[in-house]
C-alpha cells in the first residue's frame, strides 16, 4: 500500500505479523493495542497457533505472508525463523509493503544486502528488530555516556539453553544484540575481531568470548553462553571520567565518577524510564513508515552487525586452518 498522503495521516496503519512463535506473538500482542496501528492478521503455517493468537487478539489468521499481502497492508513484521527472513522480506518489499525484520536480518550478509537494496528500490521502510536498543536501561546507559570519552565496553548475556533450539549458535542468536549495542554506543564501526567460541553441549557454539576494537579506538568484550543456570544481562562502560553499570534485567543503572586520589569516588543511580522495549520499537517503526523517515535501526545497521557476528565464526575457522598449516609445516 502507498505511503500516507498528508490528507490521510491519521489513518491507522494496517499491519500483519508473519511467524507467530515466541517473538511474533509478542509483536502481535503489542500491535493489537498500539494506537495508530490496526493488527489486520497474523500468519503461520501452524494454523492452529495462528488461529489461537488471532482469536485472542481479534484479527484474521492466514497460513503465510502471501495470505497477509492479499489483505492490503501497509507493513509486515517478519518473525519467522531466521533462514526464511530473506525470501519473506523480499516478497513483502516487492509487494510495496514496509517491513520490520526480526534480528538477525538474514542468514548471510549477501542476503541482508539484497533486502536493503530491495527496500531502497521500492522506497519502503526497512527496520531490523534489535529490540535491546529500546530497553530503558540501555537507553539510560547511552544517555550517561553521551559526550564522554569511551574507553571500553563489557557486555554479559548468559543463561540456560533456550527451550527450542534454532539452527544458529549463541553468536548469531545472542551476541548480535550486543554487537549492535557496541556499534550504537560508540557510533563507530568494529574494525578488529578476536573471537573465542566453543561448543560444550550443542552442535553449534554455545559459549563465546568475543573481543573487538572499534574504529574510534574503543575496546569491547562480549561474554555470552547458554550454559549458565540463570539469565544475566549486564553492560559496563568505562569512560575517561566515569564508569557506568547497567543491569538490563532489573533495569538498574549506576554511574561512578569523581575518582579522588584517596581512592574514594561518588556514585549515583540513574533514572530509568518504565516502558516495554517492543512497544517503543514498534512505535518508532510505525512512525518511520508514516513519515518515510529513517527508522532507528536501519537495514544497513542490521547487516553491519550480522557481518561482524558472522566474522566471529569465520575468523575462528580461519585461525584454526592457519594453526593446522603451521603444525604441518
Ligand atoms: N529481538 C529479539 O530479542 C528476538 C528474540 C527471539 C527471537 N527473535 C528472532 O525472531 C525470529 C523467530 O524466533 P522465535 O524465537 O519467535 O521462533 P519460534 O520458533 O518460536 O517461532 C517461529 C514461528 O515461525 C513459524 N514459521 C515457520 N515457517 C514459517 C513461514 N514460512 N512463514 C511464517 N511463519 C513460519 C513457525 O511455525 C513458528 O510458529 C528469529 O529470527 C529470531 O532470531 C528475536
Amino acid at each position: 500500500m502507498a505511503r500516507d498522503s498528508a490528507a490521510s495521516v491519521a489513518r491507522p496503519l494496517r499491519v500483519g505479523v508473519t511467524g507467530i512463535g515466541i517473538m511474533g506473538s509478542n509483536h502481535a500482542r503489542v500491535l493489537a493495542e498500539l494506537p495508530g496501528a490496526e493488527l489486520v492478521a497474523v500468519a503461520d503455517p501452524d494454523t492452529a497457533q495462528a488461529g489461537r493468537v488471532a482469536e485472542v487478539l481479534g484479527c484474521q489468521a492466514v497460513s503465510d505472508h502471501h495470505g497477509l499481502l492479499e489483505l492490503g497492508l501497509d507493513a509486515v513484521i517478519v518473525a519467522a525463523p531466521t533462514h526464511l527472513h530473506h525470501s519473506v522480506a523480499l516478497d513483502v518489499i516487492n509487494a510495496g509493503c514496509s517491513v520490520l525484520v526480526e534480528k538477525p536480518v538474514a542468514s548471510t550478509v549477501e542476503q541482508g544486502r539484497e533486502i536493503v537494496a530491495a527496500a531502497r528500490a521500492k522506497g519502503v521502510t526497512l527496520m531490523v528488530g534489535h529490540v535491546e536498543r529500546f530497553n530503558p536501561a540501555v537507553q539510560a546507559v547511552k544517555k550517561a555516556i553521551e559526550g564522554e570519552e569511551l574507553l571500553s565496553i563489557a557486555i554479559t548475556r548468559v543463561g540456560p539453553f533456550p527451550p527450542r533450539m534454532s539452527n544458529v549458535g549463541v553468536v548469531i542468536d545472542l551476541a548480535v544484540h550486543d554487537i549492535d549495542l557496541i556499534r550504537w554506543f560508540t557510533g563507530s564501526d568494529i574494525v578488529e575481531v578476536q573471537p573465542q567460541t566453543s561448543s560444550a553441549m550443542a552442535e553449534r557454539e554455545d559459549i563465546a568470548l568475543l573481543q573487538f576494537r572499534t574504529a574510534s579506538g574503543v575496546l569491547a568484550h562480549i561474554n555470552t553462553n547458554w550454559l549458565t543456570p540463570f539469565k544475566a544481562r549486564t553492560v559496563h562502560v568505562a569512560t575517561r571520567k566515569k564508569y557506568v553499570i547497567g543491569d538490563l534485567l532489573t533495569r538498574q543503572v549506576t554511574e561512578c565518577f569523581d575518582y579522588r586520589p584517596d581512592g574514594s569516588y561518588s556514585m549515583r543511580h540513574l533514572p530509568v524510564a518504565y516502558a516495554e522495549p517492543l512497544r517503543t520499537e514498534l512505535t518508532h517503526f510505525l512512525d518511520a513508515v508514516r513519515t518515510g523517515g529513517t527508522p532507528p535501526v536501519s537495514g544497513e545497521e542490521g547487516v553491519a552487525s550480522l557481518e561482524i557476528a558472522i566474522s566471529c565464526l569465520t575468523e575462528r575457522v580461519e585461525a584454526a586452518a592457519r594453526a593446522k598449516v603451521r603444525r604441518a609445516g
